[in-house]
């Protein structure tokens, strides 16, 4: 492994979904290193694969190609019981649909307590997790009979509960205010400062991304642009691609040529009528 205390790697993942007769590659050739401690919006148009990049990283799926490590653990090395135990311990997952991460008939704080099932129980932390997310009055209601921004925020405490050394969340504020978006955030903020828990976000909401330290940006299954503190760029793929970002679509448009001319730190690209 390298020396850099990175938390997930991926080298050259590629995804590929088989459904009947037609194939969909949702991911190809990602490379990725997020750090210990950093806090990632993973953005991009609806389709890119951005939940796709979150189920592999949870273990959910397995990549078609490609390798990927979770610190320092080579997953495609781990048999089904030992990926069970690492992400019961280890990760946090927040599902894109919230009622899916809640078991309907147990009440909110008895959701909190049972994914604590891997690591020791704590109950100070199940009311603290609760209280942050604004749900202290609602510990003993079932899940199930939440409304879906509750539900939403009670998935956040569950996926915390166990201090996760990494919190995957899928559009975590979809379905919420911004008050209650501005608690998720700080909490999320929060376990990256206090637990060292890094996260990794899928997110269409400016205000989540904007309080990341990180941006990350999936378009057509590749990584093709970075954001840290406010500036953006472009990421220099395999083989050398470059994805032009939309916004200037209008003036090198898809498909069309360019003239590349070289200067002492870069180049320049110029459309071309060749
Ligand atoms: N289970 C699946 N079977 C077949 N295709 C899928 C499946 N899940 C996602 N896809 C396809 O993979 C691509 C990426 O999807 P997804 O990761 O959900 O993107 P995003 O979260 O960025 O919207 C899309 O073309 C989607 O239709
Ligand atoms: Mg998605």
């Amino acid at each position: 492994m390298s020396a850099r205390q990175s938390i997930v790697r991926c080298d050259g993942i590629v995804q590929i979904y088989r459904a009947q007769d037609v194939e969909v590659v949702a991911l190809r050739d990602v490379d990725l290193v997020i750090d210990r401690g950093e806090t990632v919006a993973l953005l991009g148009p609806s389709g890119a694969g951005k939940s796709t990049l979150l189920w592999l990283l949870a273990g959910l799926l397995r990549p078609s190609a490609g390798r990927l490590w979770l610190d320092g653990t080579d997953l495609a090395r781990l048999d089904q019981r030992r990926l069970d135990r690492l992400r019961a311990d280890s990760i946090g997952m927040m599902l894109q649909n919230p009622a899916r991460n809640l078991i309907g008939y147990l009440s909110a704080a008895q959701n909190v307590a049972f994914a604590q099932r891997a690591v020791k129980r704590d109950g100070r932390r199940v009311a603290e997790l609760l209280r942050r997310v604004g749900l202290s009055d609602a510990g003993n209601r079932p899940a199930g009979r939440m409304s879906g921004g509750e539900q939403q925020r009670l998935a956040l405490a569950v996926a915390l509960a166990n201090r996760p050394r990494l919190l995957l969340a899928d559009e975590p504020t979809s379905q919420l205010d911004a008050e209650s978006g501005r608690r998720v955030i700080d909490l999320i903020k929060r376990a990256a400062e206090a637990d060292g828990t890094t996260a990794v976000v899928v997110t269409h909401d400016t205000a989540v991304s904007e309080a990341l330290s990180r941006t990350v940006t999936i378009r057509d299954g590749r990584v093709g642009a970075e954001g840290r503190r406010g500036e953006d760029f472009v990421v220099i793929g395999r083989e050398g691609a470059v994805q032009v970002p939309p916004e200037y679509h209008h003036l090198l448009p898809p498909g069309s040529m360019a003239r590349i001319e070289p200067l002492e730190d870069g180049v320049v690209l110029r459309r071309a009528v060749p």
